[in-house]
């Protein structure tokens, strides 16, 4: 309604300025007959001439009227112009997304392939390691067995972080197609990852608080549940890792509907991510973590869910303590 009115508002202005421009012109070809007949530029004089020749009459209604119908007609083509290179950047913008899309369900299928290859060999690697383990183990009196099985025990770690970037891409990789989507309650999702994960609270001596405000989600369960895993895996891994004090040994999950958008906050009582880390905590393999245990794919998987989703994950830095917020489309 406002843009409308402004839309008129500003071509009546445009009418405005150029009807005053055009009325400039048959004062000044007044101007110029005084001169001509030699006589003084007053009021008296300028009626005179105003009234002697009906072209002047014509011209003070007919130069405003026309030169204030250019100056909208102008403004309407500039408009339209600006309107057709926002028009034109969208559709290049279109273009560029859809042929990412292309490629990352091209790198998709690149992926699953390659996890389906490794996982066999991986297998077998493992299986191998375990029976090397257990060999040692019947002979201890070997001078050499010690040694060896503390290499095992690296290429087993080793081995488990394949394992777990194999997993990951192969979840990456997983139709997310609407077929697999069915309508949840986002308190169901969250109390079923928060049951999932009471274990580990427990010994981390980490409290879980909600704040609940339902909504219903289109989704694939599995997968908004991963990314809430992820997040409060991260969350627990900072509070152990930095050891916080028991008023901050907490991790808080609240739901909202803001502006529209449907929220899902998840906080922790750390002080939130320093500066120099926090530009690359979406970038995958990206990890402050030791190597032997974490990927680095956590945050980085969690934004392309919900990106799928139509939504966004991101970390709010205006919070006090550790803030990441994921972000559903409207209903
Ligand atoms: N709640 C948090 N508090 C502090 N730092 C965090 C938090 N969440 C993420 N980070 C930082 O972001 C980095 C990337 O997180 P991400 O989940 O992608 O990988 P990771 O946890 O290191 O490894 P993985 O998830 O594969 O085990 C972490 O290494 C950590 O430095
Ligand atoms: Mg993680």
């Amino acid at each position: 309604m406002i843009s409308f009115s402004k839309k008129y508002l500003s071509l009546l202005l445009a009418f405005a300025v150029g009807a005053i421009g055009g009325g400039v012109f048959p004062f000044v070809f007044m101007v110029l007959d005084l001169k001509e007949l030699e006589l003084d530029i007053s009021s008296d004089n300028m009626l005179y001439v105003f009234n002697s020749q009906n072209i002047y009459i014509f011209s003070s209604l007919a130069f405003p009227v026309v030169f204030g119908l250019i100056a909208m007609l102008f403004l309407m083509i500039t408009r339209s112009h600006k309107a057709l290179i926002v028009a034109k950047e969208q559709v290049l913008l279109e273009q560029k997304k859809s042929i990412m899309n292309s490629k990352m369900a091209s790198v998709g299928v690149m992926a699953s392939g390659v996890a389906h290859e490794i996982n066999n060999p991986i297998t077998i690697v493992n299986l191998s390691l375990k029976k090397a383990e257990r060999t040692l183990k019947k002979n201890p009196d070997n001078p050499l067995s010690a040694e060896l099985l503390t290499i095992l025990a690296r290429v087993n770690q080793t081995t488990a972080r394949i394992t777990k970037i194999i997993d990951t891409m192969k979840q990456l990789t997983q139709d997310v197609s609407s077929d697999k989507r069915s309508t949840i309650k986002i308190s169901s999702v969250i109390n079923e990852t928060i049951d999932f994960l009471t274990e580990r609270c427990k010994t981390a001596k980490v409290v879980v608080r909600t704040d609940i405000n339902d909504f219903n989600l289109d989704c694939n369960k599995g997968e908004i549940s991963q990314v809430i895993s992820n997040l409060m895996t991260n969350a627990l891994d900072e509070i152990v890792a930095k050891d916080l004090e028991e008023s901050k040994r907490y991790i808080e999950i609240s739901t909202r509907e803001e502006n529209g958008k449907r929220l899902v906050k998840i906080t922790d009582g750390g002080p939130g991510i320093a500066a120099n880390v926090v530009n690359n905590i979406f970038d995958p393999f990206y990890t402050t973590k030791d190597v032997s245990e974490a990927t680095g794919l956590g945050l980085n998987t969690s934004k392309k869910i919900m990106n799928a989703y139509e939504g966004d994950l991101f970390y709010n830095d205006q919070s006090p303590n550790t803030q990441f917020i994921m972000e559903f489309p409207a209903s």
